[in-house]
């Protein structure tokens, strides 16, 4: 590349006294009689680089390069500014690459998330948002490194599915040719739609996953799932990235075990890697961040039966608003009240009860539960779901039949059962989930480039 990056000029002094070419929106003009600055951002840093036009030298400045938005090309040599000890350019060329006419939307310095959030093409422009998808994408590879260590195989599972795949969520259908009134039956619909069945969108990689384990021994698949919730809240998306491992051979403390390494490997590799970005956060949007990730990284989770939860609940000094009852749904308040006030620490609930849980997860001895465990944050709630599988065929049909479910379209799943079944475990992580808890940002909708919701798609 012929330009260097503002990140490099700003960190390191090896340029000083050089000629470089920079690139970049103008993020502050200031103008004065002998002297123009300008500050200049490429995306590379939250910091923007000065660019000092020295009217003497540049007698013909373009006017459009002193415009909040418009992209130039700078050629200049960097000095140190001794006043705030600070690398900028003092500039021989100015070159407008995109001129930024005055109604661009970012005049104001600070604007409102929300406000924002109606403009996710201009968002990116702003240091907030610079900062939540750089972590996204050192959290990403972090996700990756954690597993390729230690020998998972990356799996990319199917995106379309003619089985509703697990009862997670209300599925978004896939068609070419929608409803029409040319078809008499349902069936004779489908029969002609593209694949001649019903189709839907995933709501999770995990039966494949599961299939894909079964050779490979150790997988995760890291894609999206959707789901057409009618939840409009903040931590809900119809179009989420899923990171879902699959382990043979394992059981559920074994799963707890690999979930918590996995969170404090990202977690701390974030903290070494974006200081810059953690430190901005902790000032804009979650006093104590760095502290309670610090926290995440050096202390054991709780590990807490759902039983004991319920009972927990139960005494507790606080009005819920749903009433709590072994065998009920833990709500977010119930979740939020466990981890942020008992435990003030992430928490592994475990051993739900069975009615209230998926048909795949391993049936525990005492009949009335499920090996499942949810992770629980404070902030956010829970972040992992995932359960111990049923590996025995029998209590595995049962099971489907007891939730209603047609043993046709899960023929390869049970099939894993018969040949050479094996105990073994899974989890999914929302990864948008796991990146709220880590920034502080506190709608899921500002970690996500474009998201998706109920009535909303951009
Ligand atoms: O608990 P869930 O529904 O579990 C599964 O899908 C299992 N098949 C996972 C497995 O065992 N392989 O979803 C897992 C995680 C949740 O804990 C949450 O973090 C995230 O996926 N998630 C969502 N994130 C954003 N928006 C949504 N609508 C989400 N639904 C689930």
């Amino acid at each position: 590349m012929k330009h260097t990056d503002i990140k490099d000029i700003l960190e390191k002094d090896d340029f000083i006294g050089k000629e470089v070419t920079v690139c970049g929106w103008v993020r502050t003009a200031r103008d004065s009689k002998n002297v123009a600055f300008l500050e200049l951002n490429d995306g590379s840093s939250l910091g923007h680089l000065q660019i000092v036009i020295d009217k003497a030298k540049l007698t013909d400045v373009d006017p459009e390069a002193t415009k909040l938005g418009a992209s130039l090309k700078v050629i200049g040599s960097v000095v140190k500014n001794e006043r705030n000890n600070t690398n900028e350019v003092d500039a021989a060329q100015i070159i407008v690459l995109g001129k930024c006419p005055g109604d661009y939307p970012l005049q104001k310095k600070f604007q409102k998330l929300e406000t924002l959030r109606e403009m996710p093409h201009i968002r990116v422009r702003t240091n907030t948002f610079n900062a939540v998808f750089r972590v996204r994408s050192i959290m990403a590879a972090a996700i990756h490194r954690f597993f390729q260590e230690r020998g998972f195989v990356y799996i990319n599972t199917p995106l379309i599915t003619g089985s509703d795949a697990e009862g997670a969520g209300e599925m978004f259908q896939v068609t070419t040719i929608g409803f029409s009134k040319e078809y008499e039956t349902e069936e004779e619909y489908y029969a002609n739609d593209f694949f001649g069945k019903k189709t839907n969108l995933s709501v999770s990689g995990q039966l494949e996953g599961e299939i894909a384990a079964m050779g490979l021994g150790k997988i995760y698949t890291f894609g999206p799932s959707f789901r057409a919730e009618n939840s409009n809240t903040q931590r809900h998306v119809a179009e989420f990235w899923h990171i879902e491992p699959e382990i043979a051979f394992c059981e559920l403390p074994d799963l707890i075990e690999i979930a918590e390494d996995m969170i404090k490997y990202v977690v701390k590799d974030y903290m070494e890697k974006c200081p810059e970005e953690l430190k901005f956060f902790e000032q804009r949007f979650e006093k104590g961040l760095t502290e309670k990730l610090l926290s995440v990284v050096n202390n054991d989770f709780a590990v807490v039966d759902y039983t004991d939860a319920i009972d927990i609940l139960k005494k507790a000094d606080v009005k819920f608003e749903f009433p709590v009852e072994w065998g009920c749904d833990l709500q977010s308040e119930h979740e939020r009240y466990i981890t942020e006030v008992v435990y003030k620490k992430p928490v592994f609930l475990i051993n739900y009860p069975k009615d209230i849980k998926s048909f795949y997860m391993k049936q525990n001895p005492d009949g009335k539960t499920v090996a499942a465990t949810d992770l629980l944050v404070p902030g956010v709630g829970e972040i992992i779901g995932g359960s111990e599988r049923e590996a025995d065929y029998d209590k595995l049909v049962k099971a489907m039949k007891d939730k209603g479910m047609g043993l046709d379209d899960y023929s390869a799943y049970l099939d894993l059962r018969k040949y050479g079944s094996v105990p073994h475990s899974g989890f999914g992580l929302g990864f948008e989930r796991i990146i709220m808890y880590c920034t502080g940002m506190a709608n899921i909708r500002d970690v996500i480039l474009y998201p998706r919701t109920v009535g909303s798609i951009k």
